[in-house]
């Protein structure tokens, strides 16, 4: 086999030789029954996904941890965040002693951090089902950094885990904050959360309005604690779309609910426009810099969660003043394909669409925000 360029790249396909699973896609219809396989090194059933362009970014894999079965405890050298794809189960996390142990419950759509050098024993608290658990790290850049893999895993040297001074606190639900912090996710002075267990992102309801993107959309920006890492989640109305964007590499979409479709196609590929169809547990990746844009066929808001790459990988054009600027295409200026795409896949479903005229006219124009209402 030929090697990749990257040391995680060839560590994931030690692993491939090894009998886990190593898809190449930018999609994934459902990721609750993706084909795994069992993987020596955790004792489960796993498989890496390689999304488009994610290679050298950012590592996804799914585990599934049998029906009342525990993982053995594992310590990764990096921050990992985890979505919950199905299921119900229990942590127990600690670092340098077991004594400053934090145990917490998961559920289905709870995002969670096991945070870099602590120990984790993940658990599946249902005895009739396994569950399935989306991991997402930044693993490819750290090795990149330390080109050796063993370093990351288990390593008895590596001993410091904010676990170890965490107060009781640790895995409660994630607080709101104003963003006073240079990162370039979310805007300075709005709203953001902060925390490593947010527990159900299908019930959470506190958004803020991100009217850049058009259709009256809310977000949610998540933050962890003493890492780099973070997410968003995206919630827009029934029977609309987004505005088409591009941005880097390396972020993954998953599917906590609604039932729509993606388009996505690469700059100057105007004719190479592809739909994904997605629902809960779907995922995708948006390739660098290719266009996207997200469409809610659905009688309720659609939701997206967006794991993010490092945010050097958040590939926005600047604008004069040096600002990050998303790079959208308005309603005014697309193609008319989309809007016709759109109309038609409603009316297979005998819906009509729930963009106003106006919208397609007036670049001015301002949907009522979801999170007003
Ligand atoms: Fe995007």
């Amino acid at each position: 086999m030929v090697r990749s360029y990257f040391t995680h790249d060839n560590w994931m396909e030690e692993q491939a030789d090894g009998g886990v699973p190593l898809y190449d896609d930018c999609y994934v219809e459902d990721l609750r029954t993706l084909k795994l396989a069992p993987w020596a090194m955790r004792g489960c059933d796993a498989a890496f996904i390689r999304f488009t362009d994610m290679g050298g970014v950012t590592e996804a894999r799914v585990q599934e941890i049998p029906a009342g079965g525990t993982l053995k405890p594992f310590k990764l050298g990096v921050d990992e965040m985890v979505y919950v794809l199905n299921g119900r189960g229990f942590a127990s996390v600690w670092g340098r002693s077991t004594e400053v142990r934090r145990d917490f419950e998961w559920s289905a759509k709870s995002v969670f951090i096991i945070p870099r050098n602590s120990w984790c024993e993940l658990r599946n608290m249902e005895g009739d089902r396994p569950v399935r658990l989306l991991h997402f790290n930044y693993l490819p850049i750290a090795m990149s950094v330390i080109s050796d893999p063993a370093f990351f895993f288990n390593n008895p040297e590596t001993t410091g885990s904010l676990i170890d001074d965490a107060d009781a606190n640790f895995f409660s639900e994630a607080k709101d904050i104003v963003k006073e912090f240079g990162s370039a996710w979310g805007s300075v002075g709005g709203q953001v959360w902060r925390g490593n267990f947010y527990p159900d992102l299908l019930a959470w309801d506190k958004l803020v309005e991100s009217r850049g993107r058009g259709a009256g959309g809310g977000s949610v920006y998540m933050y962890v604690p003493g890492s780099e890492m973070s997410c968003h989640m995206s919630v827009f109305p029934a029977y609309t779309y987004k505005k088409a964007h591009r941005h880097g590499p390396g972020r993954l979409i998953v599917i906590p609910g609604g039932d729509g479709f993606s388009i996505m196609w690469p700059q100057g590929g105007e004719d190479d426009k592809k739909i994904y169809r997605w629902h809960e547990g779907s995922a995708l990746t948006p390739p660098d810099q290719w266009f996207h844009q997200h469409f809610n066929l659905g009688d309720k808001p659609a939701r997206y969660l967006a794991l993010h790459p490092p945010v050097q990988f958040i590939g926005k054009e600047q604008d004069a003043q040096g600002n990050s600027t998303e790079v959208n295409i308005d309603y005014v200026d697309e193609d008319p394909w989309i809007r016709q795409v759109f109309e038609e896949e409603l009316g297979k479903r005998n819906l009509t669409t729930g963009m106003p005229d106006v919208c397609y006219t007036d670049p001015d124009y301002q949907f009522k925000s979801l999170s007003a209402s």
